[in-house]
């Protein structure tokens, strides 16, 4: 631990005052002490622009290049994670994107999860294979000795998602950079579910950690943003290739809006993990709830792991079913009063989706969920525990549940 606290050094500061104070400085202009929203396109040149690289990202030049709240974040993100560097796009797809564009060729190989955002699952399975000849090869990132099989002479990334989005799988960080690195191959984690705050994928021995900004981190449902974070030259390269010339660049207003939201990251994950530890208790205890996934059950497949990798908590996300049929799982949503029945997670209100696995719009769920024997039900319930009381979330649950005929 270090000694001698600098709010202008992040890497002296623990977790709590590098939230509040890491990427932040004085204004010159105004005197403000905090960055103010800079919503400007370009920066003044000096006298002799000539020795100004025009796709240079760092120093404020032009706005797709690096905006001063976009700069601000990064340094922020970057120390929240222990990387070097961090890039921040228009959105958490912007960013996994950014690190396939730059990675990958034509004729590689990567191995996937097979459980993971719907967006990532769509670009491995049909859009990289069909207009660039990338193949993948979809795994259990849980369980390593499929990933080493799965590697080929080719394979140039391993790309997991931990907690997974929607079953919660964990992947074992560790074992998975060892067996890409034995290969030749980069690491990628997408660790949206577990935020900085619970799992650090970088000190596990990834390469790279993504990010949607527009969950935890932001965590107000008012803000969308993506990040990559890694090492100088893994992130300048992502910089130069897919920010600059790609262009899905941060808005000044949305990082400036991240960038406060994630003052309070420490305290919400603390808030979260407590509340949807209780929450998955109860569901768990019902006679009329099928299954619960969360990986704070001593139920889950691989509550160890989740334990060794998520030391301080498992975060907010879960996933249940109930005994009931299709019918039954939307008659409960539709009961819910102070769950919000939406999209997204990761937000200060509690939010659910019920997932039917067999309309035509989740084509690729059964699959990803049968692979997993607990997990193999037709249909399932994302909740996202917010920041209510968690009495009142679970009051809320009980009341739904009473109220829905055919459990
Ligand atoms: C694990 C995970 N990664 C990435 C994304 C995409 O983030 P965004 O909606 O900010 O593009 C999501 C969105 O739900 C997600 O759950």
């Amino acid at each position: 631990m270090p000694s001698r606290p600098d709010a202008h050094d992040p890497s002296t500061l623990r977790v709590l005052t590098q939230a509040v104070h890491a990427g932040n400085s004085v204004d010159e202009g105004s005197g403000a002490i905090r960055t103010p929203i800079v919503m400007a396109n370009s920066y003044a040149l000096p006298d002799d622009p000539s020795g100004i690289s025009w796709s240079g990202t760092d120093i404020p030049l032009y706005t797709r290049n690096s905006g001063v709240n976009q700069l601000a974040l990064q340094q922020k993100l970057a120390a929240l994670d222990h990387g070097e560097d961090a890039v921040a796009l228009a959105s958490g797809v912007a960013a996994l994107h950014s690190v396939f564009f730059t990675f990958l060729s034509s004729g590689d190989h990567v191995v996937v999860s097979d459980v993971v955002y719907e967006a990532t699952h769509r670009l491995f399975t049909e859009l990289f294979p069909q207009k660039y000849g990338i193949h993948a090869t979809l795994v259990d990132t849980g369980d390593p000795e499929a990933v080493r099989t799965a590697m080929r002479e080719n394979t140039v990334l391993v790309h997991a998602e931990s907690p997974a989005n929607p079953t919660t799988r964990i992947a074992d960080i560790e074992a998975l950079a060892k067996i890409a690195h034995a290969g030749g191959a980069l690491l990628s984690v997408d660790a949206t579910f577990a935020s900085p705050m619970l799992m650090r994928p970088l000190d596990l021995g990834a390469d790279l950690v993504v990010h949607s900004l527009t969950k935890y981190i932001n965590g107000h449902g008012d803000a969308m943003g993506g990040a990559v974070i890694g090492s100088r030259e893994l992130i300048q390269r992502i910089k130069s290739d897919a920010m600059v010339d790609v262009g899905g660049v941060i808005s000044p207003f949305n990082a400036w809006l991240i960038m406060r939201g994630s003052v309070t990251l420490p305290l919400r994950m603390r808030q979260h993990s407590t509340s949807a530890q209780a929450v998955a208790e109860y569901l768990e205890a019902d006679r009329r709830v099928d299954f619960v996934a969360y990986p704070g059950l001593p139920s889950h497949p691989q509550f160890d792991l989740a334990r060794r990798t998520m030391p301080d908590g498992c975060g907010g996300m879960m996933v249940f079913a109930l005994n009931g049929d299709h019918d039954a799982h939307n008659r409960f949503v539709a009961n819910l009063r102070v769950v919000t029945s939406a999209v997204s997670l990761g937000h200060d209100e509690s939010l659910i989706v019920h997932s039917d696995a067999s309309s035509p719009r989740a084509e690729h769920w059964p699959v990803r969920f049968r692979r997993n024997d607990r997990y193999g039900r037709t249909g399932h319930l994302r909740f996202s525990v917010g920041l209510e009381d968690a009495a009142d979330i679970i009051a809320d649950l009980a009341a739904a549940l009473d109220a829905t005929d055919g459990l």
